[in-house]
């Protein structure tokens, strides 16, 4: 149990013995962090009582809110029957068993297979592990070199952070020497006089010129988000996606879909792949499976490269002390169930997402609202000072940390990515609580407008 502590009590504390993740210490230690102490529905209150409508969703994963009574039991039931047991030496459990099965009757009819892990990051490792046994037993061992994007996130461990195509985290530690990055399809950004759909198959093309001056023989695979989630809501132009999948069709490659973000309905179809026709060999999962309740993520893995690994013998040598874990696993089973009893999948196609993009385009008009892009429940606004020239409100991109602390002051977490504001809200929100979310993010935008006197 915690102890009775003032806020000023708690956050000294925290500066004192607590380092946290994509955090700059030296100024966490002058300026401490708010300390949430409870949640409920789409809200969360700090240790004084004040109440913040989570436009984040947590970090995307509260897809159904703070208040799911049968996540908590079902978590309860199992920490009665099996609190704990592992999945390596013939064992399994009954819990992990289940999901796998859930899982594969979920997704796409590729996947026929699961590997459990605990995060995103993780199961990210998970792929390149696959990703080279696949091709070491077909005999390709020249396979080798990994292709992701600028931009991307897909996690934090060494191989997941080489994976990610963020430069200032590449600097910071040696990244994996096969893994290399191609452009993001980001046309607000980078596609000059272009249409959005002349950039999407210029953005495309480019994983064609690169695989073909490495030469296929030694690609691999190709890993992608659907939509790049903390790159900044980069969802791409509608001839992305098809002519990705054109150029994959026609090379021997694996694709991976990180659907860590976009997975569970969140894009108004079960996964991100669906939304965009895409036929990943693999896929990535993790925090809304369990709607963030519980740590747990995984790789589902297609017949084609399931089909290989398991015909060979050979102990593959990859694995975690929880992979698969019982409570985490009951947390899932009890997410799919509400996610199913409640057609989340058709809430978010038909009703709330459409509702969203519609107020969140709106935004638009806003001066210093230079671009809106979103699909869904998840959305992005670019902040500029000037909408023709793009010219941002402050040279370095600081103007999306102001915004944030207006959004703050306002009672609205929004999260700021350079100078784009992005919402991944949760998807049992009513259209009352969108149009509450607008009204706050509307205030923090005429403020922001106001201290930089646009
Ligand atoms: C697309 C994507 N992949 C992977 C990860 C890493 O997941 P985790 O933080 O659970 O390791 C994230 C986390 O935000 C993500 O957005």
């Amino acid at each position: 149990m915690t102890s009775a502590r003032t806020t000023k009590q708690w956050q000294t504390l925290d500066t004192q013995r607590h380092l946290h993740p994509f955090t700059d210490f030296n100024s966490y230690a002058k300026n401490p962090g708010r300390i949430i102490s409870r949640a409920e529905h789409i809200y969360i209150y700090d240790t004084d009582g004040t109440e913040f409508l989570d436009a984040m969703s947590g970090l995307w994963c509260c897809s159904l809110g703070y208040s799911q009574p049968e996540i908590a039991a079902a978590v309860n039931a199992q920490f009665q029957q099996l609190p704990y047991y592992n999945n390596f030496f013939q064992c399994s459990n009954e819990p992990a068993v289940e999901l796998a099965d859930r899982l594969v009757k979920i997704t796409p009819e590729q996947f026929t297979h699961v590997f459990f892990t605990n995060s995103g990051s993780e199961a990210n490792d998970t792929n390149i592990r696959l990703i080279r046994r696949y091709w070491d037993l077909k005999s390709q061992p020249k396979k080798r070199i990994i292709l992701a994007r600028t931009n991307a996130y897909h996690g934090s461990t060494i191989a997941a952070a080489s994976l990610g195509g963020f430069a200032s985290v590449h600097d910071q530690f040696e990244t994996l020497p096969y893994v290399q990055h191609i452009a993001d399809p980001n046309w607000y950004n980078s596609g000059g006089d272009m249409t959005g759909d002349e950039f999407g198959i210029a953005a495309a093309r480019k994983l064609e010129k690169r695989i073909d001056e490495l030469g296929e023989e030694n690609v691999a695979a190709f890993i992608a988000e659907p939509i790049q989630g903390a790159g900044g809501v980069i969802v791409p132009p509608d001839t992305y996606w098809p002519e990705v999948s054109r150029i994959l069709k026609e090379r021997d490659i694996l694709f991976v879909s990180d659907e860590v973000i976009c997975g569970f309905a969140r894009t108004g179809s079960m996964f991100g792949c669906q939304t965009y026709n895409t036929e990943p060999d693999l896929m990535t999962f993790a925090k809304a499976v369990t709607n963030g309740f519980q740590p747990l993520g995984g790789v589902m893995v297609s017949d084609k490269v399931a089909s290989v690994i398991t015909s060979s013998g050979g102990e593959f040598g990859h694995g975690f002390t929880y992979s698969g874990h019982p409570i985490a696993c009951a947390a899932a089973l009890a997410t799919l169930d509400i996610i199913e009893r409640d057609n989340i999948v058709e809430r978010v196609a038909n009703n709330v997402g459409p509702y969203l993009q519609k107020r969140w385009t709106e935004l638009s008009n806003h001066p210093i609202v230079g671009h809106t892009r979103g699909i869904g429940m998840i959305g992005s606004i670019e902040l500029v000072r000037n909408k023709a020239t793009r010219e941002r409100l402050e040279p370095d991109q600081n103007a999306g940390a102001v915004c944030r602390e207006f959004c703050i002051e306002n009672g609205l977490v929004m999260r700021a990515v350079g100078d784009s504001m992005i919402i991944s809200p949760q998807l049992i929100m009513s259209h009352e609580e969108i149009d509450t979310m607008i009204e706050q993010a509307t205030k923090a935008l005429d403020q922001t407008a106001q201290h930089y006197a646009v």
